[in-house]
């Protein structure tokens, strides 16, 4: 059953995943906190990109860059000059709103009259650095990518990498959005996870590792397909770089990034990649593709992925009058790295994707059935004593496995309560403590997605628990069935 974006919103709330910022007096739009259960699928998601795509690679390393930064960053950036949104006025209702690509021709969000293009409108939050009002002028990042082009020569040195390589950040940007709306989906302060890829500029199509994604088939909806009005259609990467659509390295990245969905869970139907038109790309991208997901409002993008070309590294050469080129060995040349992709995911956009797609409402258990991947679940197992009697027993389960998993502790409540309050959290599995379990050093495992049980030796409870969240072994393999 599909939901609304409010009626998310409400689930959200509800749960303890986010709540609307400041409620107290009256809200803040465009801005969220997250919840005790939020908090957690939000962290698992960084680690999880983290994990993918720095820990595990040899080719990118990481920075944690400020927040607020040198003016002249921004200068260097084009974002005091460029980063604008065009603002949209109804004629009727003057209410002021941000139009899409998608929605070009929109209609007044209040009143549904016709809307006409008004100013532009610089995105970023300014703020004063210094104790008075003469102190600098600065911005909030709007995007974390420039820490990235202005640490470039630093980390390059420090890290010893050679090109082909990638420097990746995760944390917040903030942007003065002009309508923003659909809950976390455009907000005023959120999180991005990006990836700058510098290669050689004469060497954008030779991915060394383009044959892991070639064959890889994905929905993509071209500039050319939107314009004839067509749907979008499967296509392999392989034949986007054979259209000249994306160069080796921005297919292979996108094809990454896509896989990354697709093992926490995403269905494969409700992603697509889609080629920006060329009015709609930003001032530094020669070519930019979205991965957008199928959300109740609409396909929307929830990932970006450009070519920035020089751009970053050029302009910030020229502002500062710093040599930031790199000596190619091989070739005996100085050069400018260039950006042959950016990967640029939004931790907001895609915790809601996250949680649409998981979003089940169960007839027959009459209730939500949050079937979140394990590995990004906010609880990964939930320990309850059958009656509270066991509650010594199950204590010392917990207490065993609360080291190497988030789990809970429950013991109040009918069992069916705890198992259907555990399966509206998303927690993938519920450790039963019985009456057997003081006989036969066992606990039950209940599996959230579908009701079943196992009968697993205490002693081993960790070993499975940690294969199941992995998903390196089937729920009905890991222990001894038990008829319900
Ligand atoms: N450095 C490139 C860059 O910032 P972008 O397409 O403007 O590119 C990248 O943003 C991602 O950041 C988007 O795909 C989206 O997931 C997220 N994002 C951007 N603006 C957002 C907003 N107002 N609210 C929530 N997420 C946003």
């Amino acid at each position: 059953m599909s939901i609304t974006i409010d009626e998310m919103a409400v689930f959200c709330k509800r749960e303890g995943f986010v709540y609307p910022n400041s409620e107290l007096y009256g809200g803040f739009a465009g801005f969220y906190d997250y919840g005790p259960l939020g908090v957690e699928v939000k962290n698992n998601i960084k680690n999880e990109f983290w994990k993918a795509f720095v820990q595990q690679r040899e080719d990118v390393v990481g920075i944690d860059g400020t927040i607020i930064t040198h003016p002249d960053v921004w200068k260097a950036s084009g974002h005091v000059d460029s980063f604008t949104d065009a603002v949209f006025i109804c004629r009727k209702c003057k209410t002021q709103a941000k139009a899409d690509a998608s929605e070009r021709d929109a209609k007044c969000p209040k009143c549904g009259s016709a809307m006409q293009k008004g100013n532009a409108i610089n995105l970023m939050f300014q703020t004063n650095v210094g104790p008075t009002d003469s102190g600098t002028a600065s911005f909030l990042r709007p995007e974390t990518a420039q820490l990235i082009f202005t640490n470039f020569k630093l980390v390059q040195d420090n890290a010893r990498k050679k090109l082909p390589f990638g420097i990746a950040q995760t944390g917040k940007a903030f942007r003065n959005e002009i309508s923003p709306r659909d809950f976390l989906f455009r907000t005023r302060e959120f999180e991005q996870m990006e990836i700058e890829y510098f290669v050689h500029p004469d060497r954008i199509n030779d991915c060394g590792f383009f044959k892991t994604v070639e064959k890889m088939k994905l929905n993509v909806l071209t500039a050319e397909m939107q314009k004839s009005k067509k749907q979008h259609s499967a296509m392999a990467l392989g034949q986007l770089v054979e259209k000249k659509l994306a160069s080796g390295w921005q297919a292979y990245w996108l094809g990454m990034v896509h896989q990354w969905f697709l093992d926490l869970g995403i269905k494969s139907e409700n992603l697509r990649v889609r080629e920006h038109l060329k009015d709609e790309l930003a001032h530094y991208a020669t070519a930019c593709f979205d991965i957008e997901y199928n959300f109740p409002f609409g396909w929307k993008e929830i990932h970006g992925n450009a070519d920035r070309k020089q751009f970053d590294l050029q302009q910030h050469m020229k502002l500062s009058g710093k040599d930031l080129s790199y000596y190619d060995e091989e070739s005996k040349q100085k050069i400018v790295p260039y950006v042959a992709s950016e990967p640029s995911q939004g931790v907001d956009r895609a915790f809601l994707a996250f949680m649409f797609d998981a979003y089940d409402y169960d007839e027959k258990r009459g209730t939500v059935v949050l079937k979140l991947h394990p590995k990004l679940a906010p609880v990964k197992a939930a320990v309850l004593p059958l009656v509270n009697k066991l509650d010594k027993e199950a204590r010392s389960v917990f207490d065993g496995l609360k080291e190497d998993f988030t789990c809970t502790y429950e013991r109040s409540g009918s069992v069916g309560r705890r198992y259907a309050r555990n399966d509206e959290m998303g927690t993938p599995f519920c450790v039963t403590v019985d009456f057997d379990t003081a006989k036969d050093k066992s606990a039950t495992i209940r599996n959230r997605d579908d009701a079943k049980q196992i009968r697993v030796p205490i002693a081993e409870l960790k070993n499975v628990l940690n294969n199941l969240i992995k998903q390196t072994v089937k729920f009905e393999k890991a222990g001894k069935p038990v008829k319900s």
